[in-house]
């Protein structure tokens, strides 16, 4: 099948010949990957920094959508031809960049009719840890104020939603490339993050001056600017990998997506009624994987990121 992938850590993102995938385990299905997403933790696997649950030769891509090929002796809820999104980490087989997909039933979600294939295959990912992000920010958030640090963002701007949908007084920072976007999810105020007094204007918006309640941080680098706008005794979770150490009681969490297919079927249901939005960005093909992926480091990919794998080209099928 063609994948696009690594032959070693740290190696170029290259098109890799690889046999089409095993029959599917008893609890597993086959995905024929019609979108596959494309994001920055890309780069944490090609350099072998997350473990993903294999070793090269490795397929990256850890998100995507497609429809049911195969389906293992035990799944009962899934079916061939069924339309479907998964993070299905850790991998059972080989990574999302790839014609065929082996996933563990329990991490897909059926893809309501209403997403599309671009929009499903860029969202696990983005919309899991926003997710888990702002419950472990803001447990109960109706009601506190909430700031998303990078609400511009795709993986923030979800955030900034979710937060918004759980009655939250949300205030996001974004640029002036998508303040206009920000503010149109309910979001109470954003603030330009290249003002470098964004945090005490962030506080000075709060009442008593006392700063917000919860705060998720998605901008690389951003998590100890965030803290500066965070209340005494209050929470900060950062999904960038880069935790201040905690300071007047505030208590931080250093926050990795986890697969989770009933929150995700959640989600996409959310997307699919309307109360989430992801903003579209570059649909490629698949042997343009490396491209796709540099862009996404460099800071140059705007909106969801996602590799076309329609139609599959193989002969050879699972
Ligand atoms: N821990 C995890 O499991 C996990 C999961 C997903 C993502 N991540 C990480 O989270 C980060 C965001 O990912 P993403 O894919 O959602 O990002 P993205 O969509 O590529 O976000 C880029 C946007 O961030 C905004 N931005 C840039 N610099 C900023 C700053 N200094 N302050 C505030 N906003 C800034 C810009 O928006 P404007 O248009 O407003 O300028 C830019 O368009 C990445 O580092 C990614 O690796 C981690």
């Amino acid at each position: 099948m063609r994948a696009a992938g690594i032959e070693a850590f740290g190696g170029d993102v290259h098109m890799l010949g690889l046999a089409a995938p095993r029959s599917p385990a008893p609890d597993e299905v086959v995905i024929a990957v019609r979108a596959a997403g494309v994001g920055n933790w890309d780069e944490i696997v090609r350099t072998g920094d997350w473990d993903v649950g294999r070793r090269p030769p490795l397929v990256l891509g850890v998100e995507a959508a497609g429809v049911i090929e195969a389906v293992g002796a035990e799944v009962s809820d899934l079916t061939t031809g069924d339309e479907v999104l998964t993070h299905p980490l850790p991998l059972r087989d080989q990574g999302a960049w790839a014609e065929w997909l082996v996933a563990p039933a329990a991490l897909v979600a059926r893809k309501p009719a209403a997403v599309s294939w671009k929009t499903a295959g860029a969202f696990p990912v983005p919309a899991l840890t926003a997710d888990q992000a702002l419950t472990d920010a803001a447990p109960t958030p109706a009601g506190s104020w909430v700031l998303v640090n990078g609400g511009g963002g795709v993986t923030g701007g979800l955030a900034a939603q979710l937060a918004v949908a759980r009655d939250a007084i949300v205030v996001a920072t974004a640029g002036p490339r998508s303040s206009e976007r920000v503010r149109g999810y309910g979001v109470h105020l954003v603030f330009d993050y290249h003002d470098p007094d964004w945090p005490a204007r962030v506080r000075d918006a709060t009442p008593d001056r006392r700063g917000v309640d919860a705060a998720v941080n998605t901008a690389r680098g951003g998590g100890a600017t965030a803290m500066r706008a965070v209340a005494d005794g209050g929470r900060l979770a950062t999904i960038t990998g880069d935790p201040p150490p905690p300071e007047r009681g505030v208590k931080v969490a250093d926050v990795y997506v986890r697969a989770d297919g009933a929150r995700l079927a959640a989600l996409a249901e959310a997307f699919a009624a309307g109360l989430l939005g992801l903003e579209a960005g570059a649909s490629l093909p698949l042997h343009e994987a490396a491209a796709a992926l540099e862009d996404a480091v460099a800071g140059k990919a705007v909106g969801a990121t996602v590799l076309t794998l329609w139609p599959q080209v193989s002969a050879e099928k699972p």
